[in-house]
């Protein structure tokens, strides 16, 4: 419900009911309490009091002589209970007798009042008009509940589907990573390949010469070992850094760097790209590694991407720290280009990317930021200026991660 409806709603014209045997005195009640925000509705019998309030929504009911009072105190409860959770506020309107007190006790204080027969109109026209605002106020606070359960109830569902969006776009990044890793271990193996295909070629022709001697063989053979012993090592380090991390530890900032700068060094040496990592060896770190190595893979693979269209003679990625009393700093700094000014703001948004669609997702960054904020407590900005740019990740000591 829109809040002007619930204005209108609760400033609208409000049903009073009044209950009385003699139809004459219903007719003076309806004459003393009409008004244009008033519609009053009268029953003579407790039969058509209970129609009314079936027919209509019902603000006040001013219950005269009916019957006995008993058949009072059960209309009202009749009433109450057919009003359900809407307000509703019944006026007895009685001659002095004993036992008053004793009829409102039957009843929640606020929601029952009486009025002493002989009255004077004005008091009854007071109460009435105070019973009014009461209701048009009560009602009013139901509505607004309404309301805010019904936008508590829209947030709920956003948040969810938040959630169903975050776990998506981690899943997107995952695999985003792991195509970065399988391309590395193509470059990786290559290198240990063409040594073993080289040794059995140079065997082959040996053997052809027919100078091949069993110490050639042997040599030979040794070769192979120990190049596929490469081979399985980079596949270790790949299963390695895809499983999940389950603990946190106390680890070294210059060795993780150290860890992703070796797994893309083939790449980066095949783009003319030099990776330099000057971060101090004494800094340690509490957390879970794995998740910083994504950031610098990130990092260093939209380096490695930036540079693909950059002219400069010298390319270079350079990490860089900055050991405070009560924080670190990483910088991670490129000369491949720059990030120009009308995007710079955009780079950390989810799906934002300047790549081709089978190059770039655009999410890299932004769970980059999320691992830093998230895990680390700490912030990550960007800057660039000319051909350079600098990501800056800050992380407070004293965290545990
Ligand atoms: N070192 C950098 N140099 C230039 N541009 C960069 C650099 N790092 C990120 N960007 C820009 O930020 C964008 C978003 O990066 P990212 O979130 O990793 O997504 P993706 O790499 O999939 O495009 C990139 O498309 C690129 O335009
Ligand atoms: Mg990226």
């Amino acid at each position: 419900m829109r809040l002007e409806e619930i204005n209108a709603k609760s400033h609208g014209v409000l049903n009073i009911l009044v209950i009385h045997n003699s139809k004459v005195d219903l007719k003076l009640y309806q004459k003393l309490l009409n008004n244009k925000k008033r519609n009053i509705l009268t029953a003579s019998s407790r039969k058509e009091a209970l129609e009314r309030l079936e027919k209509h929504e019902i603000a006040l009911v001013l219950l005269d002589s009916i019957k006995s009072d008993k058949d009072g105190i059960e209309i009202a409860q009749e009433i109450f209970k057919k009003q359900g959770s809407k307000s509703v506020s019944i006026i007895f309107i009685n001659e002095l007798k004993s036992g008053h007190d004793e009829v409102l006790k039957n009843f929640e204080l606020g929601t029952v009042d009486y009025i002493v027969k002989p009255f004077d109109n004005h008091t009854l026209q007071n109460k009435v008009h105070i019973f009014c605002n009461q209701h048009q106020q009560t009602e009013l606070l139901r509505l607004k509940q309404i309301e805010l359960e019904d936008s508590v109830r829209a947030l709920k569902g956003e948040i969810e589907s938040n959630r169903e969006k975050d776990r998506l776009m981690f899943r997107q990044a995952k695999l985003a990573q792991m195509g970065e890793m399988i391309s590395m271990i193509a470059h990786q193996w290559r290198q240990p390949l063409v040594v073993i295909s080289s040794a059995a070629i140079n065997l082959i022709m040996k053997d052809d010469l027919g100078v091949c001697n069993s110490k050639d063989i042997k040599e030979c053979s040794e070769t192979v070992q120990g190049q596929t012993q490469n081979l399985s090592k980079i596949i270790d380090e790949f299963i390695n850094f895809t499983k999940p991390a389950k603990l946190k530890e106390v680890f070294s900032l210059k060795k993780i760097v150290d860890n992703i700068a070796k797994m893309m060094s083939p790449q980066l040496l095949g783009r003319n790209i030099k990776i330099t990592n000057r971060v101090e060896e004494n800094i340690e770190l509490m957390g879970y590694p794995k998740e910083l190595e994504q950031v610098l893979l990130n990092l260093f693979s939209n380096a490695r991407d930036a540079h693909e269209g950059s002219l400069s003679a010298h390319k270079y990625i350079e990490v860089v720290s900055e050991n405070k009393y009560s924080s670190i700093t990483l910088y991670v700094r490129d000369n491949a280009g720059g990030i120009a000014h009308n995007i710079i703001d955009r780079i950390f948004n989810p799906y934002f990317t300047t790549k081709e669609e089978e190059k770039g997702t655009g999410i890299g960054l932004y769970m980059s930021k999320r691992i830093v904020e998230h895990s680390f407590k700490g912030r990550m900005h960007v800057l660039s200026q000319g051909d350079k740019t600098e990501f800056l990740i800050h992380i407070p000591k004293g965290t545990d991660g």
